[in-house]
C-alpha cells in the first residue's frame, strides 16, 4: 500500500479523494463531526501540495436513488468553515460530467461530488462507473477506512484505472488496528450493538473463535431474544436470521466463547416515549425494545471487570432519546473506570458509538477510537478488506 504522504509532485494534479463523510444527521444538521475532523489533516496535506481535490463520499443508504435529506451539502458547509476556503458541491449527474476541467477557475481547489450512493452503480461495483469516475482525476486516494469493507465502485473498482494511494487517516487506522490485534491480551470481550444488524450478524460467527465473551446488545439482540421464544413487539430485527442465530449459539458453546444477550430490557411504544423496564416474556406487541435493563447492565459490568481487552462497536440502545441511553452510559463508565486503573485496553469503533461518546465528552478515555464500524469488525475477523486490497 502506497501512502499519499510520500508522494511529491502533486502540483495541479486532480486527486479523487474517497472519504467517509457518513456522519449522523438530524434534519440536515450534523450531530457529530468526528469523521470530518479526522480527515482534515489529509485535506490540509493535499491543499499544501497544491493538488486539485475532488471528494467522493456517501452518506446513509439511499439505495441508488436521489434522497434530498442525504445530500452532502451540510458537510460541504462544515468543511468550508473548517478549511477556510470554498468547497463547492457538484449536484450534476456524475455520468454527464465529461471532462476534468470543471474547476471554475485556477484558484478553485476543492469540489465535492454529491452522494455517490445516489447511483446504483456505486454499490454494484460497476466497472464502467468506476472507470468513468476515474476519468475525472489523475490519481486516487482512499482515506475512508470505515468503508473499505465495501466492494463498491468508488472504493474498489476505481483503483484499477489510476495510480492509487492510501490517505493519512486510513494509514493511521490500519497501523493502530494491526498493532492492537497482534498484541491483544485475553480475556477479550467484544460488545456489539447498534442498528446495522445485517452487516454485523454474519461477522459474529467468525469472531467467536477469537474471543472469550461476545455481548450482544442493540438491534441485533432482538433477533436473539426472539429466537428464545419471546415476543419482541415492534422492535427492529433482521429478517431471515433464525439459522445464523442458531449457528452462533451452537458455535459459541463449542468454542467456549460466552455469548451474552439481554435478560431484561427497556421498552416504549414509540422512539420519543418514556421507558419501562420489562423482563423478557412481558413485552407487548405494541412496544419496542430500546435499551438494555438493569440486570443486563450488571451482568455486562461484571464481564468488563474480568476482561483485559474490550472491543466495543455499536451502542446498547436508542441513545438519541436520553431515556434509552443508560445502558450505553453504564458500559462506557465501567470501561473508563478500568482504563483509569490501567487494567483494561479499550478500543471503540463505529460512527454512532463515537458520536455517543463524544456527546459524553469521554472519547479520550479510551485507548483507541476507530471511525469504522463494520470495517473495524471485519478487520478483527481477519478478513481482507476490498478497499485495502485494491490499494496493494
Ligand atoms: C459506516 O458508517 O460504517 C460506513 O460509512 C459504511 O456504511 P454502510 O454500512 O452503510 O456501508
Amino acid at each position: 500500500m502506497k501512502s499519499i504522504r510520500n508522494e511529491k509532485n502533486l502540483i495541479n494534479k486532480v486527486t479523487l479523494l474517497r472519504l467517509d463523510l457518513n456522519v449522523p444527521l438530524d434534519h440536515g444538521k450534523i450531530k457529530d463531526t468526528t469523521r470530518i475532523d479526522k480527515i482534515l489533516p489529509t485535506l490540509n496535506f493535499l491543499i499544501k501540495q497544491k493538488t486539485k481535490i475532488i471528494i467522493l463520499s456517501h452518506i446513509g443508504r439511499p439505495n441508488g436513488k436521489i434522497v434530498n435529506e442525504l445530500s452532502l451539502k451540510p458537510i460541504c458547509e462544515d468543511l468550508q468553515k473548517k478549511l477556510n476556503q470554498n468547497v463547492r458541491l457538484i449536484k450534476k449527474n456524475i455520468n454527464e460530467i465529461k471532462n476534468k476541467n470543471f474547476f471554475h477557475n485556477f484558484n478553485e481547489q476543492i469540489l465535492v461530488l454529491e452522494n455517490i450512493r445516489f447511483y446504483a452503480e456505486e454499490e454494484n461495483d460497476d466497472y464502467k462507473f468506476g472507470s468513468h469516475i476515474a476519468s475525472l482525476g489523475d490519481i486516487y486516494v482512499n482515506d475512508a477506512f470505515s468503508c473499505s469493507h465495501r466492494e463498491h465502485a468508488s472504493i474498489h473498482q476505481i483503483s484499477k484505472f489510476l495510480p492509487s494511494f492510501s490517505g493519512l487517516q486510513l494509514d493511521l487506522e490500519v497501523r493502530a488496528l494491526k498493532k492492537i490485534t497482534s498484541e491483544i491480551t485475553k480475556p477479550i470481550t467484544c460488545i456489539i450493538g447498534g442498528s446495522k444488524i445485517s452487516s454485523k450478524i454474519n461477522i459474529i460467527k467468525n469472531l467467536i473463535p477469537k474471543l472469550d465473551n461476545i455481548i450482544i446488545v442493540g438491534g441485533m439482540a432482538n433477533n436473539f431474544i426472539e429466537n428464545f421464544g419471546n415476543n419482541i413487539g415492534k422492535s427492529i430485527k433482521e429478517k431471515n436470521c433464525n439459522q445464523i442465530v442458531k449457528e452462533i449459539i451452537s458455535l459459541s458453546e463449542k468454542q467456549s466463547c460466552k455469548l451474552i444477550y439481554p435478560e431484561d430490557v427497556l421498552v416504549s411504544k414509540d422512539l420519543n416515549g418514556s421507558s419501562e423496564i420489562k423482563e423478557l416474556g412481558q413485552i407487548n406487541s405494541n412496544e419496542m425494545i430500546l435499551d438494555i435493563g438493569p440486570k443486563t447492565i450488571n451482568k455486562i459490568i461484571n464481564i468488563i471487570d474480568k476482561s483485559k481487552t474490550i472491543l466495543w462497536n455499536g451502542p446498547a440502545g436508542y441513545f438519541e432519546n436520553p431515556n434509552f441511553a443508560n445502558g450505553s452510559v453504564e458500559i462506557a463508565k465501567k470501561i473508563i473506570e478500568k482504563n483509569k486503573e490501567n487494567k483494561i485496553f479499550s478500543v471503540v469503533g463505529g460512527g454512532d458509538t463515537v458520536s455517543f461518546l463524544n456527546n459524553l465528552n469521554v472519547v479520550s478515555s479510551f485507548n483507541f477510537v476507530s471511525t469504522a464500524g463494520g470495517a473495524f469488525l471485519e478487520y478483527l475477523e481477519g478478513k481482507e478488506l476490498p478497499g485495502i486490497t485494491a490499494l496493494s
